[in-house]
């Protein structure tokens, strides 16, 4: 599936499952070259990657290009609507003849076994959703399955999370996105972390490196 049709699914799933799709296309070329660009830097031996709510595989086709023959990629993805979209991609990156191996699991990444560590988390989930205390579990998940030396890559919204809180009447809604914001800006001054903004993307979007020694 390309293009429209993956376009169309996407959009499908947004008005079906707002909540946890969080965007109503999938991120552009753009964004899914920045937010991979940790692992175009030159590496020592060989790779372990976990992508997190990879939708219809924009991300997973980037990451794909950077790995080579002993690397592996973990993907989850919740919803089993994208499975068989994901599943084409490590044929379309000719994986298998390149010696990377591929595991999709249709799963909240939550349920992932505890004693797996990778060298690069790439996260798409839509924190700006999520309850406070679900966005720091997600956070805290990430850091706890990273090797030392390892990055987070993640991205949001730009200037989304500020023009909902103007917008939003509900003063419950409001505080649940002042305390994510709390949440991200404390888990940012405890770690390196470097910000890159992607004007080309629907809505642009500020990808942030996140190094974690
Ligand atoms: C904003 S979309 C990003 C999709 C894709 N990475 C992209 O950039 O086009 C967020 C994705 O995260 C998935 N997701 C949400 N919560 C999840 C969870 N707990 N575990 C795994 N995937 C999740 C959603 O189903 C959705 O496909």
């Amino acid at each position: 599936m390309r293009g429209g049709n993956e376009y169309r699914l996407f959009y499908s799933q947004f008005r079906q499952h707002f909540h946890t799709t969080g965007a109503i296309a999938p991120s552009s070329l753009a964004l899914a070259r920045a937010i991979t660009a940790p692992l175009a830097v030159a590496h020592s031996g060989t790779l372990r990657v976990l992508e997190v709510g990879a939708g219809t595989g924009a991300f997973t086709r980037a990451i794909l290009r950077h790995l080579g023959c002993g690397d592996h990629l973990d993907l989850f993805e919740l919803n089993p609507a994208f499975k068989s979209c994901l599943e084409r991609r490590p044929a379309e990156a000719r994986a298998p003849e390149r010696g990377i191996s591929v595991c999709v699991h249709v799963s909240d990444v939550r349920a992932m076994p505890s004693g797996d560590r990778y060298d690069f988390i790439v996260s798409g989930l839509p924190l700006n959703n999520f309850a406070p205390a679900e966005v720091e579990g997600f956070l805290h998940l990430f850091i706890s399955h990273l090797r030392p030396g390892g990055t987070l890559s993640y991205f949001e919204y730009l200037y989304l999370r500020d023009l909902k809180r103007h917008l939003v009447q509900d003063a419950g809604e409001r505080r649940r996105l002042d305390q994510v914001k709390i949440v991200v800006d404390r888990f940012l001054s405890r770690h390196h972390a470097i910000a890159t903004p992607v004007p080309l993307n629907l809505p642009p979007a500020l990808v942030r490196h996140v190094r974690v020694d």
